[in-house]
């Protein structure tokens, strides 16, 4: 049986009795089809056209055998039918590396040893790169992973729209744009699925909070959805071809999502053209008629035996009755064929690979082009060894590893370079690195109950307040004797920090890490803040230090990474992909400081801020951010000359201008285009982000970047005409370095006319 050359995991293996038959009775099937003429059955014949193949086994499947392919018979697998040559579809977590093996029936660890991976930044991470290329190439890592596992579909990229800077899952996810989000979510999916393995692209729709996500209703209009939540999704599926979709475990207009007729058979299926698989997050079906007929393709997760998932059984019997479709049936199992067609785990896949040297590398990459430098006065970075020959390094976040956290995203690293190690490596013995631990960031008794999506409900306890203050009064001395200061403080993957299953209570840096920041500023004027944090956070401490970056995760090599950008071995060259407010009450979801808008109201959220979510909001309302959308330093500087703008027929445009290296070193800008309405028939935003260009100059240096426009950029989604309207007429472009620093500004006509 070729299948078998993609083995799944070693404890979900097939028994060897049950391969051989299966292998017996597909070389019959092959006996019986050279008998009539052709080498093989179509099913199994790699020459004939996928539809056919499926239409072809479609045909041999009993009834039961259909229903075991679309349910779960395993925490991470879908079941297979031996007797055809048919292989359990292995999924796996996701986004940021393949998780380590669980269950098979639980959600404990396998406890096994061949289940390490590579740990790559996650999206928001990713995000911060405006860096398409490097984050195709981690798809590309991640699904070589993914198939030296035996996972045919990886559950990712995660697409949900960062509304609330307090959501758990925002360090998950792609910011707050969709434009970025957009070029991510494809970069990503094209990455992946050119390795022989699906993406799964999560949580569809509107999962925006994690507070109450198991049911909350999300009430938003109609263009909202499609302008801001919908789009990555839509990208991801249309021109990434993501084979598999994940159902949100929240309500949309009062349906689940994972049974939603609207979002899944109207818009994802309907509209869109989907061809793949949805399949439900984990627990998130929760009526057999609703799973059977509004769109839901593989149930997983639920706590039911597994023969007794909505779509086990109880969905079989009902198709017996009569009261179901048997079309409903056959529609759903073409699409779960189709995912084990493309990935390989019919006609046998290419070996993979893990933990590989090329592996490390990419995730570094993706790390380092990730730190954003918010602040550098007077230079102080980048640091000389030789120059500063005794650093403190403080702070708890400094030893932390991360990658295991976060649930779902958690990956069981291979290996995780933190901060300390990082820095250590790069700059002593010529520098002395002193470490105090300064803070005690968080303590979590993990309970072993878990709530219906698997989460662990834990007791979070902080260190006590006499151990805090016996450590920040340590941290401090060392503060004074030393010549530079880097703090490595934030947040971490912890109930009531960027996690799975609750959101933040404010923005505040815990474990009195905002207190003593100020302290050590005080006693120490060259103190540099790193925040390794997945979400923005409140900076009372910003005047009084010079330098500031923020590093988010970084994976397995992160501490390689932020040491390169603090040496200057590599520029620091992220931009934000979310606003950092001020702030709470500058946030649109929280303006009003209304319940119905976060976290909801009677089972009910509503956006009633509609299209101002994150940087729109800002710039409607006229409101100062601490730091805006967009933005971020480097060791040089760039000149942007010389725009030109070029429009073609069917609302399409080119933006040309030219970017210099004016600084002394090299460097990477990201070039962002923000496209305005002149006039409109419709209320827009003040500027949206439609384009952008990533270009790396050695000092001196000078490129044209072209960056086309599509008719979508200049195009609201019109409810009464049910569709996109590119309306006619002059559009601002404005062309810069941030949302709030656009130096270049020229007006073009935009014609709809083809
Ligand atoms: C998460 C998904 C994840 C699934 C399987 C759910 O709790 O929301 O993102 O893929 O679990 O672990």
């Amino acid at each position: 049986m070729r299948a078998a050359s993609a083995l799944p995991p070693i404890r979900a293996a097939l028994p060897a009795a049950a391969r051989a038959l299966g292998a017996a009775l597909a070389l019959a099937a092959c006996a019986r089809a050279a008998a009539a003429g052709s080498d093989r059955p179509p099913w199994l014949d790699p020459g004939q056209p996928a539809e056919a193949r499926i239409d072809d086994l479609l045909g041999r499947l009993t009834p039961e055998e259909k229903i075991r392919l679309i349910h779960g018979v395993s925490k991470f697998s879908a079941g297979g039918v031996e007797r055809l040559g048919v292989p359990r579809l292995w999924t796996d977590d996701g986004p940021q590396g393949v998780r380590e093996e669980v269950g098979p029936d639980t959600w404990e660890p396998a406890g096994r040893t061949d289940d390490y991976a590579t740990a790559f930044p996650p999206g928001l991470a990713l995000a911060a790169t405006w860096d398409p290329d490097v984050v195709a190439a981690c798809g590309r890592a991640i699904g070589e992973e993914a198939r030296a596992r035996g996972k045919h579909v990886l559950l990712g990229p995660g697409c949900n729209l960062m509304r609330t800077p307090l959501c758990g899952r925002n360090y998950d996810y792609y910011g707050e744009d969709p434009w970025l989000a957009s070029r991510m979510a494809v970069a990503y999916v094209r990455g992946l699925q050119g390795e022989q393995v699906a993406a799964c692209v999560k949580h569809f729709a509107a999962n925006n909070q994690e507070v109450q996500r198991g049911t909350v209703d999300v009430e938003l209009d109609e263009r909202a959805l499609r302008e801001l939540y919908l789009p990555a999704f839509e990208a991801a599926v249309r021109e990434g071809g993501a084979l598999a979709v994940m159902g949100a475990y929240n309500r949309f207009r009062g349906q689940y999502c994972c049974e939603n007729d609207f979002l899944l058979n109207r818009v994802l299926k309907g509209e869109w053209g989907f061809t793949g698989a949805v399949i439900s997050d984990w627990g998130g079906a929760h009526d057999t008629r609703g799973a059977a007929l509004n769109g839901l393709d593989l149930e997983m997760g639920t706590r039911q035996p597994y023969d007794e998932y909505f779509l086990g059984r109880p969905y079989l019997e009902a198709l017996r009755r009569g009261e179901l479709p048997a079309a409903s049936l056959d529609d759903k199992v073409r699409r779960v064929l189709r995912l084990l067609y493309a990935t390989g785990a019919i006609d046998g896949r290419r070996p993979g690979a893990s933990n590989t040297p090329e592996h490390r590398a990419v995730a570094r990459q993706a790390a380092e082009e990730a730190i954003v430098l918010l602040k550098n006065d007077g230079g102080l970075l980048p640091l000389d060894p030789a120059k500063h020959r005794t650093i403190a390094v403080i702070g708890d976040n400094a030893v932390l590893t991360f990658a295991a956290g976060g649930y779902s995203a958690g990956v069981k690293a291979f290996r995780e370079v933190t901060a300390l190690q990082g820095i250590t490596d790069r700059a002593a013995p010529a520098a002395d690195i002193r470490f105090s631990r300064g803070y005690a960031q968080t303590v979590l008794l993990r309970e072993r109950a878990r709530d219906a999506a698997g989460i662990g409900r834990g007791t979070l306890v902080t260190a006590a307040p006499a151990e805090l203050a016996a450590l920040a009064d340590r941290a401090v001395a060392a503060a004074q004797r030393a010549e530079v200061v880097i703090f490595v403080g934030g947040l971490a993957h912890v109930p009531g920090g960027d996690d799975e299953g609750a959101d933040r209570r404010d923005l505040a840096l815990p474990a009195g890490q905002d207190a003593l920041i100020a302290r050590i500023a005080a006693a120490n004027p060259r103190t540099i803040v790193v925040l390794i944090a997945g979400s923005p956070v409140a900076m009372p401490w910003l005047g009084r230090v010079p330098a500031l970056l923020q590093a988010w995760y970084g994976g397995s090599e992160a501490g390689r990474a932020l040491a390169a950008v603090l040496f200057g071995d590599v520029p620091p060259s992220g931009r934000l992909p979310c606003t950092f407010p001020a702030r709470l009450a500058d946030s649109p979801a929280h303006a009003a400081g209304l319940a119905r808008q976060y976290p909801g109201e009677n089972g009910t959220v509503h956006y009633d801020e509609g299209l101002l979510v994150g940087y729109r909001w800002f710039d409607a309302r006229r409101i100062e951010p601490l730091f805006p959308f967009g933005f971020g330093l480097g060791y040089t500087t760039f000149a942007l000359a010389d725009l030109r703008l070029a429009g073609g027929p069917g609302g399409n445009a080119v933006v040309e201008c030219a970017v210099t290296n004016t600084g002394p070193r090299a460097g990477a800008e990201v070039v962002q285009v923000y496209v305005h309405a002149v006039r409109s028939a419709v209320f827009r935003p003040e500027r949206e982000l439609k384009g952008f260009a990533r270009v790396s100059l050695e000092p001196g240096g000078t490129r044209r970047v072209a960056i086309p426009l599509g008719p979508r950029a200049f195009s609201t989604y019109s409810v009464e005409r049910r569709g996109w309207v590119c309306e006619p007429g002059d559009y601002v472009i404005s062309v810069g370095r941030s949302s709030r620093d656009r130096p270049l500004e020229a007006t073009i006509a935009v014609s709809d006319k083809p």
